[in-house]
């Protein structure tokens, strides 16, 4: 993810959807042009999480996982680091401590190959990775400076400018989690034909915001009953949102932005740091051709509340009304620890959908979850990882 311009960030000014520029991540005002390491590996289905976090932990944000639709089990890592912060015996000790995670899985970790890039070629190989990429049967992760292709046209675009590995939707956690909210949004559990009320979903983790922005997208373009977009009631949608890293809330206000929820109002969460909640307000724009909906009647225009903070965040943004839907795509033992709290933020009528876990974590994170009061069900799957679709145990009301 990238931070917001700052007066020393050459890309500032430029509009959003511009091509994101080979800026160093802690740029320096008049700072010479940098090289860069360009760290790949192979990323096994099982270490890929654990790999992606621990470089997030080390502070090297500059990461991209390229795979194909059609390979998803063959995936790179990519990362950058800048050259001068990383000499060999670094790189060395970074080596040793990415091979570390893979003894837990009795796996060894395929090699690591290093090559010197410019800041020109980190430009240019950061944009080629990303391509326009259809999920599920309605969505579409376009890269925020490309024009949706023809053949998608007819496809909810998210716009995102993935500054990150997570939140780019190649990741199979959040595939599984963009699908299953579609199919949520189309099937008996989702929101009725004739309802009023808009749609309430909390987004547990946003990184980029891409969950938060698909809602929007699907509740606020008519999508949800299958329907095309533009003859298709809209039933509006309220999006609360929360990650613990203030880059992925800026990140998602960005994106948000991108995608029309633009306009951000005033902060608006009592106690929240001000620097980084906001809400916005806006009517999803329609397919990747930008054709804006008109904005229709309040409660069916899609409405976006971001903070900084985890699950006690977000039940203050929710204000005591708590969500139809919870996406929470964040690591099992995060989620076992959120689960006790999740009653605070999810309906008791309400569907939570977890993904963020390995197909062998299921067992040990349902108990958990049971013991918490919920009701787990694992619904779907890619490679490894598993989505938990998630109902309150207890006897609705
Ligand atoms: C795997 S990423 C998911 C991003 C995005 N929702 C997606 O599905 O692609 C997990 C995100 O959860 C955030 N996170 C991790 N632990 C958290 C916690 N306890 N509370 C809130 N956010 C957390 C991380 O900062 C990260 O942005």
């Amino acid at each position: 993810m990238r931070p917001d311009p700052s007066p020393d960030d050459p890309t500032a000014g430029q509009p959003p959807g511009s091509a994101p520029a080979p800026t160093p991540v802690r740029a320096q005002a008049g700072a010479d042009l940098q090289t860069w390491w360009r760290l790949e590996l192979l990323a096994l289905p099982e270490l890929e999480e654990s790999l992606l976090w621990k470089l997030q932990a080390l502070g090297i944000h500059r990461v991209a996982i390229e795979h194909t639709p059609r390979t998803p089990d063959q995936r790179q890592l990519l990362a950058w680091l800048p050259a001068a912060d990383w000499p060999q015996p670094e790189r060395r000790q970074l080596e040793l401590a990415l091979a570390a995670l893979s003894d837990p899985f009795g796996l060894t970790l395929p090699p690591i190959t290093w090559q010197q890039q410019g800041d020109e070629d980190w430009s240019l190989s950061w944009k080629q990775h990303w391509q326009p990429d259809p999920v599920g049967s309605r969505l579409l992760v376009l890269p925020a400076w490309l024009d949706c292709p023809v053949e998608f046209a007819d496809r909810l675009a998210i716009r995102i400018d993935p500054g990150n590995a997570f939140g780019t939707g190649s990741h199979p956690t959040t595939r599984l989690c963009l699908e299953a909210l579609e199919r949520w949004a189309e099937g008996p559990e989702g929101p009725r034909e004739g309802q009023t009320r808009p749609v309430r979903v909390a987004d547990l983790g946003c990184g980029s915001g891409i969950l938060a922005l698909a809602a929007l997208k699907l509740f606020t373009a008519g999508a949800a009953l299958g329907a095309p977009a533009a003859s298709a009631p809209a039933h509006g949608c309220q999006v609360f949102a929360v990650d613990c890293d203030p880059l992925a809330v800026r990140a998602t206000w960005a994106n948000a932005a991108c995608n029309g929820f633009g306009a951000p109002a005033a902060p608006s969460v009592p106690g929240g740091d001000a620097g980084v909640v906001g809400s916005a307000h806006g009517a999803g724009a329609a397919g990747g051709a930008g054709a804006a909906l008109a904005r229709g009647p309040q409660d069916r225009v899609g409405s976006l509340q971001v903070a900084q903070g985890s699950v006690e965040g977000l039940a203050a943004l929710l204000a005591g009304q708590p969500a139809d839907l919870l996406l929470c795509n964040i690591l099992a033992p995060v989620i076992e620890a959120l689960a006790p709290a999740f009653a605070t933020v999810l309906a008791p009528g309400g569907v939570g959908l977890l993904s963020g876990l390995l197909v062998s974590q299921v067992e040990g994170l349902s108990q958990a979850l049971a013991a918490a009061g919920w009701r787990a069900e694992l619904v779907a799957q890619q490679s490894q990882w598993g989505l938990l679709a998630i109902h309150s145990a207890r006897p609705v009301a």
